[in-house]
């Protein structure tokens, strides 16, 4: 079986990845276009490989994010929501603390499936807890629709994500010896669609759409309403993944606890955040820990900047009643 994920590998390398459209890499050489999203160059096949083999079952949960949107921060959520009968959510020894949130919620593209051996995801129990920022369209059609998973979706104003993207990238690009990519040239790219798993609107509307024909299906949520009011969105979360919170529970401050837990104070310091390396130490925890705020782009981007996110999003998000 080894030998014919082998194959599987060296025909996407070989035969299919050079023939796709590409652009200017952010954290590789190139971006591919694949099915019209683009991707980083191993990233690719990742994706190619989750469509074809990805087998997804009815009780998965799939965290499904544009990239800078607070995966993180829901991967802890979800995990201590789910986990929160077999792990008191203020214990010192918490699996997000010691084991780390990339290990408790894997990336199905990125961890499981871009380098060989292949992660095998059948071997894990049900209910399954993974995540993706593959465009909604892209999923395997088990994961789509009335009968697919639960998949929960957060979003974020394009200004902060662009931000947050580049300093991620900028730093990755560092230690990977690769020349830097400047602001301008980032953000020239990131409008015109061209940045991983983008263009970035199109990857939000796709599952808002989603969120809107199969509500018990796809939980669409926002960065900026969970830094607002998160003992509502925990109580939410909850809710949809089928465990709501008892009123017993609120009353010995579980939700509090697990609010705490997933702060960014909390995630930022953990040992295995201190430390804590996966995937060939690049990136590693810290790096998806920057500042966790609100409006941080106004610091680094111009008025104009600012202006053509906002044209752009006005046009793409038109008649959805989506507002940045
Ligand atoms: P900033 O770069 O604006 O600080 P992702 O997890 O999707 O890669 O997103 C990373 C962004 O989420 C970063 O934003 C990071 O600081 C922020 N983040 C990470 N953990 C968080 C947490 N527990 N609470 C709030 N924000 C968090």
């Amino acid at each position: 079986e080894e030998k014919q994920v082998e194959e599987t590998y060296k025909r996407y390398r070989q035969l299919i990845v050079p023939t796709l459209p590409r652009q200017k890499g952010w954290m590789s050489e190139h971006l591919y276009m694949h099915q019209d999203y683009w991707f980083e160059t191993t990233i690719v096949e990742g994706v190619m490989y989750l469509q074809e083999h990805f087998k997804p079952r009815p009780a998965d949960v799939l965290l499904a994010t544009a990239p800078k949107c607070g995966t993180t921060w829901l991967k802890g959520l979800i995990f201590s929501i789910i986990n929160r009968t077999c792990y008191n959510a203020s214990a010192k020894d918490h699996p997000l603390l010691t084991a780390g949130v990339h290990e408790c919620m894997p990336f199905l593209e990125v961890h499981l499936f871009t380098d060989l051996p292949i992660g095998d995801t059948e071997i894990l129990s049900s209910p399954r807890l993974l995540s993706t920022h593959v465009p909604y369209a892209m999923l395997p059609e088990s994961a789509r629709g009335p009968n697919g998973c639960r998949i929960v979706h957060m979003w974020r104003n394009p200004r902060d994500a662009f931000v947050s993207f580049w300093h991620f990238v900028t730093g990755w690009r560092r230690k990977a010896q690769l020349s830097e990519l400047s602001l301008c040239e980032a953000f020239d790219l990131f409008s015109q669609g061209v940045s991983p798993y983008g263009p970035f609107w199109d990857q939000i509307l796709g599952y808002w759409k989603a969120s809107q024909e199969y509500p018990d299906k796809v939980l669409f949520l926002k960065y900026e309403d969970m830094k607002r009011d998160p003992k509502h969105l925990v109580k939410k979360l909850a809710e949809f993944l089928g465990q709501p919170v008892t009123v017993e529970e609120e009353e010995r401050g579980v939700v509090d606890e697990i609010l705490a837990l997933c702060s960014f104070e909390s995630m930022s310091k953990a040992e295995v955040a201190e430390k804590g390396n996966f995937h060939g130490g690049r990136p590693s925890y810290k790096d998806f820990f920057r500042k966790g705020e609100v409006g941080d782009s106004k610091n680094l981007l111009t008025d104009d900047m600012i202006r053509r996110l906002e044209e752009i999003t006005k046009v793409k998000f038109n008649g959805t009643g989506l507002e940045i």
